[in-house]
């Protein structure tokens, strides 16, 4: 293991890190930044290799190969401030240059971008290279991670095409370190998900004959709203459980408002509420006005990680649901279902919205749901009671009929 102090950078204090050469085939880099305090604010354990492809100057095109890294350095990387996110910078072989940085948002952390840069003035790694000079490829990754929570993947995670791919394996990284310990929560990456079957989506057993699938818990109710210029525009309250259907396998999953971001916009004739996690890209929300004086759920429109790392996007801009005229909200405690498709459906508890009209960030008075108001069941119950009176009088007459009927024949 070998160790490098720094300087004290100002405002961060010193650091510390350490770098771990892997034994066998290839390196491993290790990365341990610590803070004023000795405390560990930054972690990180991964191995990379590259693909690089440049025009030589006869106009051919050659592909390198960087896989040994040799001794690499780390300047640059730092646990941020005020100012920067976090970043690991790491220097090796002849000029090559390789930076994450991360972003924190509320409960989650990003793994926010890699760049990676090569010099061809390098005439042994890059002989005949026809343009000279310093190449940088930027990606966006936007890897989600709770807070608190290590990435890992040991899957191989390959980034960018064309000129340059990388390849990764064997990530463990951890931004903002809290209190200096890094965490023993994993958070995994799709493909990793995949291999232990650690499923963000439980998917329920189809039901058997013989079986009952067990209820699901109700999902917990959340508070969402939309703030624009004049303060809060939209509210929404509501317990959502998300149903996917996928090869005949439905997939329950019950939104935790704990670990759900939000965020939307408000128009005069639109207004959007856009809910967000890590197992969720988005699922919109899209409420219309109709007929100058009613508002009703016209849209939704969802994206969301499936457990084997591929995306499930599904919309239906063809709703018509919780319906109510404008400068209410609208209300339903009971579980209802919002059907976006066949493969997706939306149960809903405790529900009441306002998308428009909201005064002082309060919900207007409500308008319920039908499957709340009681008293539409008071007709229902005396409409069977007659028609059960009606059934019992008329078998009580064919009985009586043919009673009398047969009576006669045996005479
Ligand atoms: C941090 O650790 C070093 C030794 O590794 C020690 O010299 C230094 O005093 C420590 N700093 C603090 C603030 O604890
Ligand atoms: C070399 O690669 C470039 C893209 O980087 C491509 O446009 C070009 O056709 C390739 N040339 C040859 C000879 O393959
Ligand atoms: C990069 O590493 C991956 C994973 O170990 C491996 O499959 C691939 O062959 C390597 N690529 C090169 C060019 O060494
Ligand atoms: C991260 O780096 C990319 C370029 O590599 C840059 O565009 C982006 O603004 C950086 N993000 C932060 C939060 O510094
Ligand atoms: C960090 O320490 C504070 C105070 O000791 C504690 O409240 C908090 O829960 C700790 N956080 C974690 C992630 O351990
Ligand atoms: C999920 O959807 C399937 C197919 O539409 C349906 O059979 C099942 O009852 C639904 N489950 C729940 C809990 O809504
Ligand atoms: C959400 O947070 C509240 C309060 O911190 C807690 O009581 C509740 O159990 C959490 N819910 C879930 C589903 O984690
Ligand atoms: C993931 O599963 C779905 C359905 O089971 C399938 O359509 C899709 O192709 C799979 N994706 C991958 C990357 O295996
Ligand atoms: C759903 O959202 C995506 C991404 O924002 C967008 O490209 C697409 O057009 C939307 N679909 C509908 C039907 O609005």
């Amino acid at each position: 293991m070998v160790c490098f102090r720094l300087a004290p950078v100002p405002g961060s204090g010193l650091l510390l890190l350490c770098l771990v050469l892997g034994a066998v085939s290839s390196y491993a880099l290790e990365l341990n930044l610590t803070d004023s305090e000795n405390a560990t604010c930054l972690y990180a354990k991964w191995q990379m290799n590259f693909t690089i492809r440049y025009e030589t100057t006869d106009k051919h095109n050659k592909t390198v190969t960087i896989s040994d890294l040799g001794p690499a350095t780390y300047s640059g990387s730092s646990c941020g401030d005020d100012q920067n996110g976090p970043k690991i910078a790491v220097q090796f072989g002849s000029g090559f240059s390789w930076i994450v940085n991360f972003t924190e948002e509320k409960s989650f952390y990003s793994i926010d971008s890699i760049s990676f840069s090569y010099n061809t003035n390098d005439n042994t790694t890059f002989p005949d290279a026809k343009e000279k000079g310093v190449f940088t490829v930027s990606d966006h990754v936007a890897f989600r991670v709770p807070l608190n929570d290590i990435f890992r993947c040991n899957s191989l995670l390959t980034l960018g095409k064309n000129d340059v791919v990388q390849h990764y394996w064997d990530v463990h990284v951890q931004a903002f370190v809290q209190n200096g310990t890094v965490s023993t929560k994993e958070f995994l990456c799709d493909k990793d998900k995949t291999l232990t079957t650690v499923l963000p989506i439980v998917p329920t057993t189809v039901p058997s004959p013989t079986t009952t699938p067990s209820p699901k818990e109700k999902p917990e109710v959340g508070s969402y709203s939309v703030v624009n210029s004049n303060g809060t525009c939209l509210l929404a309250t509501m317990g959502l459980q998300l149903n996917i259907t996928h090869d005949k396998v439905a997939s329950v999953i019950n939104i935790n408002p704990n670990t759900t971001n939000f965020t939307g916009s408000c128009h005069p004739q639109t207004a959007l509420l856009r809910l967000s996690s890590s197992s969720i890209k988005y699922l919109d929300f899209v409420f219309a006005v109709k007929n100058e004086n009613r508002f009703y759920l016209k849209e939704v429109n969802v994206s969301m990680y499936l457990v084997n790392g591929s995306v499930f996007s599904i919309a239906n801009n063809n709703l018509s649901y919780w319906d109510a005229p404008l400068g209410s909200s609208y209300m339903c405690n009971k579980e209802q279902t919002v059907s976006v498709s066949g493969a997706f459906q939306i149960n809903t508890f405790d529900l009441r919205v306002q998308p428009f009209n909201v005064m002082e960030g309060k919900y207007s008075t409500a308008q319920e749901c039908s499957l709340d108001d009681d008293t539409i069941l008071i007709p229902i119950i005396v409409g069977a009671g007659l028609s059960g009176l009606i059934i019992v009088i008329v078998i009580a007459y064919l009985i009586g009929r043919r009673k009398s009927y047969a009576g006669y024949q045996t005479l």
